[in-house]
């Protein structure tokens, strides 16, 4: 990991006077709920739970969660941002705005230096160009199908009966892949269980499957135009194969935020912020 404790540390640090307001992000995503909890000194607590049937119930207990994690009440969080596939249908936050914000805004403050971002969650790929200021100059996405997401990462695990977070560390152990050649999730599925029933290293088809979804977002993330540093975010971030052959295939390193599932989260309490300290809306 290319990120120190420090570098956290001094974001928390670089608040000034102490008090009592703090600001939260709600990120209500098609595969998890973020919240994220900030305060004068930086980042206090963030917590994520998968949205399952969502709503408003849930995303409220996310919050809950936080401000208990992080050691204060809800009636201290003197504004919510919402963002995520989910953000309208939230009634409490006071406002929100798009996860290509959101992530622009995040990334932004933890790694001002990056201009492009790559973003798979659970149900999209995004690609996101930034300027200096962090804001969005550029984007694509796929969002009409389940390759070249988390969900075909979830297929996949379920398929082979091995949980997710060790199909990146099983992956990384191949020196080659066993191709997975199908674009679309339930032909790739099949074709796995098939390169199983042949017998085929586990290793080398986990790396199949991981490059697979690199084939299908470097492609939407060059069709933005790559400009570096790079960074990655949403919770695929968290799969070090994927990170890794993505930053083989730009020809760039990948740089990674401390926790990159909740940089959109991150993104919607800074806004909550500055709508209240700047009286701001971005
Ligand atoms: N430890 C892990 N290792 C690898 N992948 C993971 C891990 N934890 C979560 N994921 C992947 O992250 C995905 C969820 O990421 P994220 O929370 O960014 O999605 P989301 O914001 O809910 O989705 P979207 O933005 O598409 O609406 C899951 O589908 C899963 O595949
Ligand atoms: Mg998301």
């Amino acid at each position: 990991m290319w990120w120190t404790e420090d570098i956290w540390l001094n974001k928390k640090n670089a608040g000034g006077e102490e008090r009592l307001m703090f600001y939260a992000g709600i990120d209500a995503g098609s595969n998890a709920t973020k919240t994220v909890v900030f305060g004068d000194e930086g980042i206090l607590a963030s917590h994520i739970i998968k949205t399952g049937l969502g709503g408003e119930e849930q995303a409220l207990r996310c919050l809950a969660d936080t401000c208990a994690k992080a050691g204060i009440s809800r009636e201290q969080v003197v504004c919510v941002y919402g963002t995520g596939y989910g953000r309208e249908y939230l009634k409490f936050p006071q406002s929100h705005r798009s996860e290509l914000m959101c992530h622009g805004v995040g990334v932004h403050w933890l790694l001002p230096e990056v201009r492009t971002i790559i973003d798979i969650g659970g149900q999209d790929s995004k690609g996101i160009r930034l300027d200096d200021r962090g804001e969005v100059e550029n984007f694509n996405m796929n969002d009409k199908c389940a390759a070249g997401t988390g969900r075909f990462l979830e297929t996949m695990a379920h398929a082979l009966q091995i949980s997710l977070e060790d199909i990146g560390n099983y992956a990384l152990l191949a020196s080659k892949p066993v191709r997975v050649s199908s674009t679309c999730t339930v032909f790739a599925e099949s074709e796995v269980i098939s390169h199983v029933a042949k017998g085929e290293n586990r290793e080398e088809i986990l790396l199949g499957i991981c490059q697979s979804i690199v084939d299908r977002v470097s492609g939407i993330v060059r069709s933005i135009g790559v400009k570096p540093p790079v960074a990655m975010t949403g919770g695929v971030a968290l799969n070090r194969a994927v990170v890794k052959l993505m930053g083989d295939r730009l020809g760039c390193p990948i740089l990674l935020p401390p926790d990159p599932q909740i940089t959109g989260a991150l993104g919607a309490a800074l806004m909550a912020r500055r709508h209240v300290t700047a009286g701001q809306d971005l």
